[in-house]
């Protein structure tokens, strides 16, 4: 069902804007009620951040933004959903066209800015649906005209703790000016000791919710060391490894690869891949980390776990690949299984990390 899916709407949707064909997706996964897929094989189930999930595939933050169709994804096989990122107020976003699609290099560019209809819409959903259960997170970022980022991520933790599974704390997106400047040693550790402290005082009413914090893939070893210190003192709960690159690899080839904003997809793989080794050799088990990026294919997710994730979220990868994405990365991971003789993913996370952190640099990604 998800096959045919798959092949009806694409046609439709490459023929569309590409902000269209995302909006009209939306609207298709409203509309049209696919049935549940068959229940997950066992051995995929993990418990990650004190939450138990069914599978360890997400979609990743920026596809359902506004939280409206959270259950559909669900159903559609991916064992936890991330909504948002959601900023305190309703804003636009930057002028279109924000959103390029790099055919020739199955990639995605995007400049949407943090486009959101705010925490109010956002909250009423998440509420309205709280009851079906389901492991639905929510990323949370700052308006951009906030005069007082920080205080905009305290008021989100504090709204969404009750409705979210999770909460993540979104200072990677490279199109909110600054943004990414909140990842400095000295504005982290105030950000995250205010954002912790958000979360102890609403978890007698809202029960424990983990907070997660999402992370570049541009940032440098050094930074990268300072952002696990910080992190490990101020006890998160796990690390999102990463967002998108604001760097070009010299593979591109698609005509729009100039176009301002963050690239996703497969070109993104290597590089996502090298920092999130990195991530995990300096976390040294303190917390759990969710890999993100270039995830196109069963044997891609895999290198993704292997490289430390002990969950993976995928986004660009479906626009290329379709739903059917989610299952395939399933098959391939209990092919996995059987041919090891393993019960569980558990042996598999980060058991490539430090070989991968001993090769040179990706050639592809020119350090800054
Ligand atoms: C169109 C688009 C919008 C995105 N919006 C967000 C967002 O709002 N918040 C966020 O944390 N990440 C956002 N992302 C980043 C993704 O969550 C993910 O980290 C990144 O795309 C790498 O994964 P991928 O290569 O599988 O796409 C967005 C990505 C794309 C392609």
């Amino acid at each position: 069902m998800i096959e045919l899916f798959d092949r009806l709407a694409r046609p439709l949707l490459y023929a569309l804007d590409p902000e269209d064909a995302h909006r009209l997706a939306i609207r298709m996964l409203q509309v049209v009620s696919l049935p549940p897929v068959p229940p997950d094989d066992t051995r995929l189930a993990t418990r990650v951040f004190g939450l138990n999930f069914l599978n360890p595939i997400g979609i990743a933050a920026g596809f359902d933004k506004h939280a409206e169709i959270p259950d559909a994804l669900m159903r559609a096989g991916f064992g936890f959903v991330e909504v948002g990122t959601v900023t305190p107020l309703p804003q636009l976003g930057n002028p279109r066209p924000r959103l390029f699609r790099l055919d020739a290099d199955q990639a995605v560019i995007n400049r949407l800015g943090f486009n959101s209809q705010g925490a109010d819409a956002v909250l009423r959903r998440l509420a309205a649906r709280a009851s079906a259960g389901g492991i639905v997170g929510i990323n949370v970022g700052a308006n951009k005209d906030a005069p007082d980022r920080v205080a905009d991520y305290v008021r989100l933790i504090e709204k969404f703790a009750a409705v979210a599974s999770y909460v993540t704390v979104n200072i990677s997106s490279p199109n909110t000016p600054g943004l990414r400047d909140m990842q400095q040693a000295d504005v982290l550790d105030d950000l995250l000791a205010r954002v912790i402290d958000a979360r102890e005082r609403v978890t007698k009413n809202a029960g424990p919710t983990p907070v997660l914090l999402k992370i570049a893939p541009d940032l440098s070893l050094s930074d990268l060391d300072d952002v696990v210190g910080i992190a490990r003192a101020r006890r998160v709960n796990g690390v999102i490894v990463g967002n998108t690159t604001v760097s070009r690899p010299a593979s591109l080839r698609d005509a729009q690869l100039r176009e301002a904003g963050g690239l996703s997809g497969r070109p993104l793989l290597p590089l996502a891949d090298r920092m999130l080794a990195e991530t995990y050799v300096r976390v040294e088990d303190a917390f759990p980390l969710v890999g993100a990026g270039g995830i196109d294919s069963g044997a891609s997710a895999l290198g993704k776990i292997r490289a430390g994730a002990s969950l993976i979220q995928i986004y660009s990868g479906l626009v290329f690949r379709g739903l059917g994405l989610v299952g395939e990365i399933k098959r391939t991971i209990v092919a996995a299984l059987e041919r090891d003789g393993a019960q569980n993913l558990a042996d598999y996370v980060g058991a490539d990390a430090a070989s991968a952190t001993a090769e040179p640099w990706p050639d592809q990604f020119v350090r800054a």
